[in-house]
């Protein structure tokens, strides 16, 4: 089977892009599983209700979130509700929603979570290494999916070595910036640190550049908005997974600008 990452969404033109290029991929081989982390897709920040149902119209399967989760407080209307948007497991406990679901595929079992990393991000997050092994040991499945949602290339990587073997797959998100090391681990992971954001190319990780840039050098205090002109990107993973051995065969990163 064939299963598609796609990374950070951002703003309008990450969604104009996904639609794009969705298409252009399907033309070319059969998608059978489909996953975008959702965390910035409405303005930059968190995900409404409209654009939640229009990714389900896309035929996406699973929708992961991040850091951004709560940004846009109409998740609150939904989050509860529905089965398929995953928001980091190790958030503290007791915040809305859920860090992890189990989907049927052909028969398989197939848990898509999310985790968040500690490192450079927010301390009250719990350990991403202590939450997988209690979410691995509680929830038995046949394919694991983990969006690893974290700043640091060192603890992605750690995390990947950490459990390969246990984890089908671990794609890396949240920086916005794709990165070359797409590979299959020694025990079967398919790896990767991170995904890249699918949106504007010519902002600072999808906001106008010139806010940013006036922020580093004048101290300047304008709100982030996203750059929603010009060039877009579309990054995403394509991972083959045998579905008699539920091993991975190929990890493929896919960039297009
Ligand atoms: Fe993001
Ligand atoms: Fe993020």
């Amino acid at each position: 089977m064939n299963i598609l990452i796609v990374g950070d969404v951002y703003s309008k033109l990450g969604r104009i892009a996904l639609e794009e290029n969705l298409e252009k991929i399907k033309r070319e081989k059969p998608i059978h599983f489909l996953i975008v982390n959702g965390e910035n897709i409405s303005h930059g920040k968190g995900m409404n209700e409209n654009h939640y149902k229009w990714l389900m119209q896309l035929g996406v399967h699973v929708v992961t979130l991040g850091n951004h989760s709560y940004q846009n407080k109409q998740i609150f209307n939904f989050i509860d509700d529905v089965h398929n948007v995953v928001r980091p497991y190790n958030f503290p406990i007791g915040s809305k929603g859920k860090g992890y679901t189990t989907i049927n595929f052909n028969g398989l079992k197939i848990t898509v979570f999310q985790m968040i990393g500690k490192v450079f991000m927010d301390e009250n997050n719990l350990s991403p290494f202590e939450m997988t092994e209690q979410l691995l040991n509680e929830v038995k499945s046949d394919i694991y999916i983990c969006d690893f949602h974290g700043e640091a290339t060192s603890e992605k990587i750690a995390y990947a070595y950490y459990f390969d073997g246990r984890v089908q797959i671990i794609f890396g998100t949240h920086t916005h910036v794709a990165t070359a090391d797409a590979r299959i681990l020694d025990k079967g992971t398919a790896y990767i640190t991170d995904v890249g954001m699918t949106g504007p190319l010519d902002g600072v990780i999808g906001t106008k550049k010139e806010i940013i840039i006036n922020r580093m050098v004048h101290d300047g205090k304008e709100r982030f908005e996203p750059q929603d002109t010009g060039k877009k990107q579309f990054n995403a993973i394509l991972v083959e997974i045998n579905e008699k051995t539920q091993k991975v065969t190929n990890i493929d990163s896919i960039h297009i600008v």
